[in-house]
């Protein structure tokens, strides 16, 4: 059988959700998982982009990155979605690349896919599961099949998170725990997307 697609696609502004982003890719990748990792376009003005250094910075450093684009989705058996927290909601960014997915919707094929998701917020009560939920909404109205961590790992318990892989970016860049979660998370949405595929095509 053709490998399960998983698609990662993010929004990161200084980096932290970019290196969630990549252990996730490490960890569908591990599970068999052929990969396509892809940043939305930044739509902030440059004015505000060039204000903060560390932005500015890493929008160069991830100049190579891929856009998102809707055939992204189309190919995906499986797509994990990453933002940071914006005042507790996902970044107008990801959102922005979100609500241009409305022809797909219309012709269900956004349907029956795996989703999941993780997030960063600066302080350790700022918003992440808030962030989870909000874009689970968005997974609700595509008649998408939400596939969370839960506690089904050992490292769920130390990351702490069962809703999606979270880190604190306030206390510096992803440690092992929360690099290890998103790998987790990643592997289990690539097996239950193998799962279904198999499943499918029997
Ligand atoms: C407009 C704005 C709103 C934010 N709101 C929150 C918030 O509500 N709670 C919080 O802890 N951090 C908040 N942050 C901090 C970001 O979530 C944090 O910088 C981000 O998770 C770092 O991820 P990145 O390095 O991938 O951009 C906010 C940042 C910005 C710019």
């Amino acid at each position: 059988m053709e490998p399960v697609h998983v698609a990662i696609i993010y929004y990161s502004a200084t980096g932290t959700v970019h290196t969630l982003a990549q252990a996730a890719a490490e960890g569908a990748e591990k599970a068999g998982a052929t990969v396509r990792l892809r940043k939305v376009a930044e739509t902030a003005p440059p004015e505000a982009v060039s204000a903060r250094p560390e932005w500015e910075r890493h929008l160069r450093d991830t100049a190579e990155v891929a856009e998102a684009g809707h055939d992204d989705l189309e190919w995906a058996d499986a797509v994990l979605f990453g933002t940071p927290t914006r005042y507790g909601n996902p970044a107008s960014q990801l959102r922005a690349f979100i609500d241009t997915t409305g022809p797909l919707w219309f012709q269900g094929k956004l349907a029956d896919k795996v989703y999941s998701a993780f997030t960063a917020s600066n302080t350790a009560h700022g918003g992440q599961e808030s962030t989870l939920l909000a874009l689970g909404n968005t997974f609700y109205h595509w008649g998408g099949i939400i596939v969370p961590p839960g506690y089904t790992d050992p490292v769920q318990f130390r990351s702490g998170n069962p809703y999606g892989t979270s880190h604190v970016a306030g206390d510096g860049p992803p440690g092992e725990v929360a690099l290890e979660a998103a790998r987790h998370q990643a592997r289990r949405v690539a097996d239950t997307a193998a799962s279904l595929k198999a499943g499918r095509a029997a």
